[in-house]
């Protein structure tokens, strides 16, 4: 009915350390982009799920298909990433969901919260945490700055949700995405992003400022897994659900 899912796995996984593609580090036994599809299709069954994937991907391309989703190639940053799904977007999507792999245990209650949002009219949607930790700023020489008072800040997690003409938009704005000459989109292959892109709602804010961003409650089960200690909390997660 009209919703797509990009779940963006075109990462190297380089923090994780594990020489392959941080989608198809197991946890529990099953590669986490096998889990993050789950997650995703319980909360939006029907959905056209696009998943990048890395240029000569060996993996990730079949545990996509064999869970119906689309695997595309991904590009050299996850904002290139996320262009190179939204290339793939059929022309009945209507709104797109943008996900990490890496927040594979996202609770369904979170997923269905944002595309209720968009039903509702959301154009714009990101699910967030409150910050727990002190925050504060340094300067060039390591020294503090001061205490950042956090209750003003929030945590910005996935999946976020959009209309999908909205980010294509965005997308074509900051030069991510082009029109060939049929008229289709095509990703741009850049060097780096654009300044100031490090997640998808922050093009929305930079290009068209006129469209507010929504928060919800985002999860702490929404974690990304980033570092080998995050595998571990993963494991207990799924240990935990299964009891
Ligand atoms: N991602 C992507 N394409 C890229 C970079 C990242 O699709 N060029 C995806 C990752 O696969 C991940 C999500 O974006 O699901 C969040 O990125 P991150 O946690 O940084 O994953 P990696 O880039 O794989 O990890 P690292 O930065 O440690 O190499
Ligand atoms: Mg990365």
């Amino acid at each position: 009915d009209g919703l797509a899912v990009i779940v963006v796995a075109a990462g190297s996984g380089t923090r994780l350390g594990y020489g392959m593609p941080k989608a198809l580090v197991p946890v529990a036994g099953r590669p986490i982009l096998e889990i993050a599809l789950e997650s995703v299709a319980r909360a939006a069954p029907g959905a056209d799920i696009i998943v990048t994937v890395p240029a000569g991907d060996s993996g990730l391309s079949d545990v996509a298909a064999a869970h119906g989703a689309r695997p595309v190639t991904g590009g050299a940053t996850r904002a290139q990433s996320v262009a190179c799904g939204l290339a793939a977007l059929g022309s009945d999507s209507r709104f797109v969901l943008v996900h990490d792999a890496a927040r594979c245990l996202v609770p369904t209650r979170v997923t269905s919260a944002v595309v209720a949002a968009l039903a509702s009219g959301e154009r714009a949607v990101v699910p967030v945490l409150p910050v727990t930790d002190t925050v504060r700023g340094v300067d060039a020489q390591g020294h503090s700055t001061g205490t950042v008072d956090r209750s003003g800040l929030r945590a910005v997690q996935t999946p976020q949700g959009f209309e999908a003409q909205l980010l294509v938009d965005v997308n074509l704005q900051a030069g991510l995405l082009e029109r060939d000459e049929q008229g289709a989109l095509t990703p741009v292959d850049r060097a780096e992003d654009p300044e100031g892109i490090t997640d998808d709602a922050s093009l929305i804010e930079r290009f068209t400022p006129e469209v507010p961003v929504t928060f919800l409650a985002g999860d702490e089960e929404s974690f990304k897994i980033t570092r080998p200690f995050d595998l571990i909390t993963a494991r207990a997660v799924l240990e935990e659900r299964a009891r």
